[in-house]
């Protein structure tokens, strides 16, 4: 009878020679490990590795996809205009199209030195909280600037002010590996010229954020919310240093506090909500959630300037917007078992990575569109805010984020970043200029898997990389 829990437990013990974490074999290739996205993963790894209808829609939903990308590809236009199912752009924007910032669904960038606008990086801004605001502050988020709102919009209609120019220039450190290679770092400085309204409150907080990659966002909101909460309460018990929390947002349609999944600190909760304040906020349509453009009483030529309709942006627009960005791909995973890649895959875990770069989940069994149902998913975070420390701090909180909480972003599909969108710019203000920078930049919560990495050699530093750069 003691002979067979004796030889599974010999076997067990052989299975986890190559290293073991939370069950995971990390010395060999796990069973379906390349589909990041379960069934709806897609096999391209080209430029428009980004830009594909999850794998599992019907040929039906497949068009129904592409007229939600239409609207999120083709630009809009300053009403009145004869394409009036298209037009009411601005006053006050950032650019005319979704995908101007979301270049080929993939991340943006910050803009270069002689740029004449950021577009596919915006900036947020704010003053403090004061207790006349708090009714605002619970549903924004933040006490907006008085005279320029929660967002910089660098552009505008004809006759009306755009707010300001932003540029950005960087002040350079230098990290160093243990076996003495160094690694220069560049740190972004904000320089806003041209303001349209005045001076900026002289407390004004600002936050720099590019545009994310669009995959995959679908299985992101179809995670059970008791997953996300697990995570929490995991690194809570496991004490050593990691405390992720997740963010306590409006959500504009239920009409109460939920948690926060979208964007780099996670003010937003909704895929819906997110998209109806991108068109408010980044382009100024107005939807049925966002009725109103994004003008302060300071801005009265804002104010006064035609609109495209009552709203802008019809219902109808905005679902099938909603039905393409849940059902962006994510492409599936290259080169998963070599060698080199699978090395990299343990020097990740032993790292601490997967601490908040959370694997593996199997998303609910109820989810808004089938496709994304029980799902095993692979999008490595936990979806939870973390102190990052002062050196990627921005300052600046949003609902429970803090000045210097961000989400951890989902990793999938970061090694197609150089072919989709053409650069490899990490970070929210797109500070790193390659995987490595982006690691190393890691403080606060994540401040020992950071020194873990400057422990390693340059073989496992190639490795880590090879691992990455296979998600
Ligand atoms: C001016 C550039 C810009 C434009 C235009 C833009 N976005 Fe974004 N988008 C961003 C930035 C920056 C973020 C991150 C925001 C944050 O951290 O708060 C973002 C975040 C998102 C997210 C959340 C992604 C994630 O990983 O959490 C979605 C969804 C999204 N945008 C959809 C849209 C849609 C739909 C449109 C068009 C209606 C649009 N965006 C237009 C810059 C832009
Ligand atoms: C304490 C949680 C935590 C740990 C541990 C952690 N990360 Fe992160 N990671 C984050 C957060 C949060 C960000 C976003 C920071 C920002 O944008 O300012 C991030 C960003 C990244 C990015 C850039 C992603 C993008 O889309 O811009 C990469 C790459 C990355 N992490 C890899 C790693 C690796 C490799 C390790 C282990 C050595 C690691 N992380 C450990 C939380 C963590």
């Amino acid at each position: 009878m003691s002979v067979i829990p004796s030889r599974l437990g010999a076997t067990l013990l052989a299975l986890c020679l190559g290293g073991c974490d939370d069950g995971v074999r990390l010395g060999e290739t796990e069973p379906d490990e390349a589909l990041a996205g379960g069934t709806t993963t897609v096999w391209r790894d080209d430029l428009n590795a980004f830009a594909q209808p999850s794998a599992n829609l019907s040929h039906e939903r497949k068009v129904d996809f592409s007229v939600g990308n239409s609207f999120f590809r083709s630009p809009w236009v300053i009403a009145p205009a004869t394409t009036t199912a298209r037009d009411g752009l601005g006053p006050l924007f950032n650019a005319s199209a979704c995908q101007n910032c979301h270049i080929k669904d993939g991340r943006g960038h910050p803009p270069g030195p002689d740029a004449p606008n950021a577009v596919s990086m915006l900036v947020r801004l704010s003053i403090p909280d004061t207790a006349q605001q708090a009714a605002i502050i619970e549903r924004v988020g933040v006490n907006p600037e008085p005279r320029y709102g929660t967002q910089l919009q660098d552009m505008a209609v004809p006759g009306v002010r755009p707010e300001a120019k932003v540029r950005v220039e960087y002040d350079t450190l230098t990290v160093t590996f243990d076996d003495g290679t160094p690694v220069e770092l560049r740190k972004p400085r904000l320089v806003i010229t041209q303001l349209g309204y005045g001076p900026l409150h002289p407390q004004v907080m600002l936050s720099a954020r590019v545009a994310p990659p669009m995959i995959g966002l679908g299985l992101l909101e179809a995670i059970p919310e008791q997953a996300i909460l697990d995570n929490a309460q995991a690194q809570a018990a496991a004490d050593k240093g990691v405390r992720g929390r997740p963010n306590q947002v409006w959500d504009d349609t239920l009409g109460k506090v939920v948690i926060g999944r979208f964007g780099w600190k996670a003010g937003q909760p909704t895929l819906e909500q997110q998209n109806a304040h991108a068109f408010a906020n980044d382009m100024g349509l107005t939807t049925h959630l966002q009725p109103r453009d994004d003008c302060t009483a300071a801005q009265s030529e804002c104010l006064s300037a035609a609109h495209g309709g009552r709203p802008e942006v019809s219902d109808n627009i905005l679902r099938t917007v909603l039905f393409y960005t849940r059902n962006l791909a994510v492409p599936a995973r290259r080169d998963v078992s070599t060698p080199q890649v699978l090395a990299g895959k343990r020097l990740f875990h032993q790292a601490g990575c997967q601490t908040c770069h959370v694997p593996q989940y199997t998303t609910a069994a109820r989810t808004a569109e089938p496709e994304q149902a029980n799902q095993n998913i692979r999008p490595y975070t936990d979806l939870l805010l973390h102190d990052m420390g002062p050196g990627l701090a921005d300052g600046r909180s949003e609902f429970a984020a803090g000045p210097q909480d961000w989400r951890t972003p989902p990793l999938w599909g970061m090694g197609l970043s150089e072919t989709v969108s053409g650069h490899t710019q990490y970070l929210h203000d797109g500070r790193a200029r390659n995987a490595m920078e982006a690691v190393l930049w890691h403080g606060g919560e994540a401040a020992a898997s950071q020194r873990h990495v400057l422990s390693f050699n340059a073989g496992q530093r190639a490795a880590l990389l090879a691992f990455l750069n296979s998600l």
